[in-house]
């Protein structure tokens, strides 16, 4: 079996790769270990930037989206007692975000591939890449038990944080950046309408906590706690009463989350990554299998997105043109971005949550950044911008 590209992994970055390169007629397969069930229940991120919107709007995923999504033009901060809304739209010129759920857009994308796309099979999983510097790269796969081959012109590694596809960038040529947290997030999904009209960040003296929804009924909220925490040791109640504590405000001290049934609860470790470059010969690397930020900044979705966006446009050169710019300038362009949001990411981060490792001196210097961004209309919008994402241009 033979294709032009070659996709290992079914996620955001791998679904929407495979829909921008069908749309320019550009085929592919997609090759994804776990089951559609398993991949569209899989609760992660909930913020899309307007360029990821866009790019699933154009590419004719835009209609659930539209109708369930919630635009929301701001996020409130909250930290020593007091709450302060960063306003997008003013200190961005127009700028928003949209509330719909990962779940939703794989769900959107999978739909479509099977219906109009090339190839998407679930329940393959790729042991290999190899030849990835020569004209015709092969993976190799697993599906229904027999071992298979693909050849590819090309291959995109979207396998994420754990795939295989980063094994295929030789030892002398790779180079990894990383940093660990000394915390982790206990999130729940719980049926309550959420408390706020937008997503609230606050930090507190006993630790960061997320408030941020799903739709008008669903809230999805999280907790900072310490690395190895056991989510058994969280029963609701403790739960509850933990995230009334943190987004305490002192002006409204009678003020409660309205709570509902938890039904999802689950601990997630954090840590930045990158590998650089994203590319190695015809291999290239986009999304999660490339770079991982903490997720405070809301960032992890919207970065595998624009990684493909970026790629798609590469490809489409090609097949029109015969040249090879766009595709030699990938990992370049791509980094660029992808900077931008590891240091936005690990600055919401470490501004945001309490570390065990803090003098009362760093306590106070992380009161005063926020403070500043609450005060400054220049550091607002610093913040605004990173948030909602540079236009791709
Ligand atoms: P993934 O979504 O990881 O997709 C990779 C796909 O490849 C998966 O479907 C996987 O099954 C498949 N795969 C892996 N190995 C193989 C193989 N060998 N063969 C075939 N297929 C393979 N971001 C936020 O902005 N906010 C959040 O709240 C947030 N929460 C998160 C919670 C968790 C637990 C995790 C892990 C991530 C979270 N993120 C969050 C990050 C965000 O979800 C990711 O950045 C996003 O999913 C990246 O998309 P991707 O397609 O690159 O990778
Ligand atoms: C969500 C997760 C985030 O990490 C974030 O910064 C904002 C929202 C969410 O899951 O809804």
């Amino acid at each position: 079996r033979h294709t032009t590209v070659g996709i290992i992994g079914g996620g955001p970055a791998g679904l929407l790769l495979a829909r921008l390169l069908h749309r320019a007629g550009i085929d592919s397969v997609v090759l994804e270990s776990r089951s559609r069930a398993y991949v569209e229940q899989r609760q992660r991120a909930g913020i899309l930037e307007q360029t990821t919107v866009d790019a699933l709007r154009a590419c004719g995923a835009g209609e659930r989206m539209d109708t369930l999504g919630l635009v929301h033009d701001g996020i409130e901060l909250r930290f020593d007692g007091r709450a302060h809304r960063i306003d997008f739209p003013s200190l961005t010129g127009g700028r928003s975000v949209l509330v719909y759920a990962q779940t939703e857009v794989v769900k959107d994308l999978i739909a479509l591939q099977l219906d109009q796309g090339g190839p998407l099979l679930f329940e393959a999983e790729v042991h290999a890449v190899e030849g990835a510097d020569t004209e015709r790269p092969l993976i190799r796969y697993t599906h229904r038990g027999r071992e298979q081959t693909l050849s590819c012109d090309y291959v995109v590694g979207c396998d994420g944080s754990h795939g295989v596809a980063r094994d295929a960038l030789p030892e002398p040529v790779r180079r990894t950046y990383q940093r660990s947290y000394p915390y982790s997030w206990l999130g729940i999904l719980a049926d309550a309408p959420p408390s706020y009209p937008e997503l609230v960040y606050a930090h507190s003296p006993r630790g960061f906590a997320l408030g941020s929804m799903r739709s008008p009924t669903v809230s999805r909220l999280y907790l900072q706690v310490p690395n190895g925490t056991d989510p058994a040791d969280w029963p609701d109640e403790r739960i509850w009463g933990e995230l009334d504590a943190r987004f305490a405000l002192r002006a409204d001290p009678d003020w409660r989350l309205r709570r509902g049934a938890i039904t999802a609860k689950a601990v997630l470790p954090m840590r930045s990554h990158v590998t650089e470059p994203m590319r190695h010969g015809r291999l290239f690397l986009a999304g999660d299998a490339a770079h991982i930020v903490p997720p405070a900044g809301a960032k992890g979705l919207n970065l595998a997105a624009s990684d493909v966006i970026i790629l798609a446009r590469a490809f489409i050169q090609l097949s029109e043109t015969g040249t090879t710019e766009l595709l030699d300038a990938y990992s370049d362009t791509c980094l660029r971005r992808v900077w931008r949001a590891e240091h936005f990411s690990c600055f919401m981060t470490t501004t945001l949550h309490t570390d065990p490792g803090h003098s009362p001196f760093e306590a106070r210097l992380q009161l005063s950044q926020l403070a500043r961004i609450a005060d400054s209309r220049s550091a607002s919008a610093e913040l605004a911008e990173n948030y909602t994402g540079p236009p791709l241009g």
